[in-house]
């Protein structure tokens, strides 16, 4: 039997299973099921596993929003594109934009507060990841993506888009400041 010639026997799915395929179907089942209990495990009692909510939105919304909080609380500008700097007060929401080729605002947060983070895509398919926090999530156009995050740490950490999104995709990266808490 090749693949270009039908199958010997058509009903193929009765034909007896080989000892050999059948210890990988077990091996993978049971390796799903571990991973099955482990993932929320993981996100209880470790620090993996994000807990995320997402929304429908669209790019009109939520543009205006994260243009009404760069209206409010920018600090400065920064790079040769004049990108605000975005100091949000502590607690509050804060708006990120990801798009062709860019993530705008800057935000600057405060170590140990809490931010609801929001994330959208105005075109398609772009990929968050801080780094060296190494956390991930992808972003969508459509669906507005919300966490809960408390730097922990004051400094300057880098962002960059870790969905290949175009020609200049590598070009797609930023910051995200954090300082010191009164
Ligand atoms: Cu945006 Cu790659």
């Amino acid at each position: 039997m090749s693949a270009i010639q039908p199958p010997e026997h058509r009903v193929w799915w009765k034909q007896p299973i080989e000892p050999l395929e059948i210890t990988w179907i077990v091996v993978a089942f049971i390796w799903c099921v571990f991973m099955f209990v482990m993932m929320p495990y993981w996100h209880v009692f470790s620090k993996q596993n994000l807990a995320n909510e997402a929304y429908r939105s669209t790019p009109e919304q939520f543009i205006a929003k994260a243009q009404a909080m760069v209206d409010k609380y920018k600090v400065r500008e920064e790079t040769e594109q004049k990108i605000p700097v975005v100091r949000p007060p502590a607690g509050g929401d804060v708006y990120l934009v990801a798009r062709l080729w860019q993530w705008w605002p800057l935000l600057e947060l405060e170590a140990g507060q809490t931010y609801k983070l929001h994330l959208m895509s105005l075109d398609w398919l772009h990929g968050f990841s801080l780094q060296p926090e190494n956390i991930n999530i992808e972003v969508h156009p459509g669906y507005e993506h919300i966490l809960q995050v408390t730097p922990n740490k004051a400094g300057a950490y880098s962002i960059i888009c870790n969905e290949y999104c175009g020609i200049n995709h590598h070009t797609m990266t930023s910051k995200l400041y954090v300082v010191a808490g009164k």
